[in-house]
């Protein structure tokens, strides 16, 4: 079974990122500060990642990227000063980290650590952080607390693990979401095509509560802290890309803290999961 759900994630994303291109990457890293003002203001992974200043914790300190994908970010966080090794089960992340090496003059050089991320041999208590961005939801809940466990004997003491993920807290918001067709998934009242996506989708079937992540964090970690991100920027959705998305993306994402907490959890469309490693 988790070979099965491994094999599926690397085939998918091996043939994504063969075909990725690291122009714009470069661009960005060029113009990082004006990359991250625009990225954390608007973008839900990016604004929740880089929550509680994290752009200006990582200079000088050693991060692990698990699931780097694309490496936008591992490359990001990198240009920022510090010194990161990723992990993807795509090798073709590897080819794009090995790009990036080639094409910008990092402080460190990203470091690859390159298959099964289980059987890595990297020494207890060396990292600062450990990101994973969109990445746990991709692993069945058996596979995914290894990873957390090998997360807590990674980290040094003080420090701290941070995962953006999407939530599904909602019974009823989840079963309206499987209604509406959006980009490369069809309806579920379309049952031939649904079941047809869903058999090449590289998602397991598994919780995406809050709770599961809280619950499952809390198994190896002293701290777990849920922060809801989503709740209104999800109705941007209903505008066309472009500058007035943009507009309501920052003003969503600015004001939905201020949603009472128990709204917010409950409707939330994604979450950053603080796992802190303490004495
Ligand atoms: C949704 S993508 C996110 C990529 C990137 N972090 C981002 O934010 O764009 C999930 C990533 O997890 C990787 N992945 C899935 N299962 C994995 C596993 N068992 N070990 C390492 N990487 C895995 C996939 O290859 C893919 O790159």
């Amino acid at each position: 079974m988790r070979d099965q759900n491994q094999k599926k994630n690397k085939a998918h994303y091996n043939k994504i990122y063969s075909r990725y291109n690291i122009h714009n990457t470069l661009y960005w890293l060029k113009n990082l500060d004006s990359f991250l003002n625009t990225a954390t203001t608007t973008e839900t992974s990016w604004f929740a990642l880089y929550l509680n200043d994290f752009r200006n914790r990582l200079r000088g300190k050693k991060v692990l990227e698990m699931g780097c994908g694309d490496c936008v970010n591992a490359a990001i966080m990198a240009g920022l000063g510090a010194e990161v090794y990723a992990n993807d089960i795509a090798t073709s992340s590897g080819e794009i980290i090995k790009k990036l090496n080639e094409n910008y003059e990092f402080q460190n050089p990203i470091k690859f650590v390159k298959g099964d991320f289980l059987k890595n041999e990297l020494p207890a208590e060396s990292f600062d952080f450990v990101i994973g961005k969109a990445f746990l939801h991709h692993l069945e809940i058996p596979v995914e607390d290894k990873f957390l466990k090998e997360t807590y004997r990674l980290l040094k003491t003080g420090g701290e693990a941070r995962f953006f993920e999407p939530a599904v807290n909602s019974r009823l918001l989840d079963e309206i979401r499987w209604l509406i067709p959006v980009k490369g998934r069809p309806s579920k009242l379309d049952r031939k095509a649904f079941r047809e996506w869903r058999e090449n989708d590289p998602h397991p079937d598994r919780s995406f509560s809050s709770r599961h992540f809280e619950k499952a964090g809390s198994k190896y970690f002293e701290e777990v802290t849920i922060v809801p991100v989503g709740t209104l920027e999800r109705f941007s959705r209903f505008y066309k890309w472009g500058k007035n998305r943009n507009s309501f993306k920052k003003w969503a994402l600015k004001s939905e803290i201020y949603i009472p907490g128990f709204i917010n959890k409950a409707l939330t469309r994604s979450q950053l999961i603080i796992c802190k490693k303490k004495l």
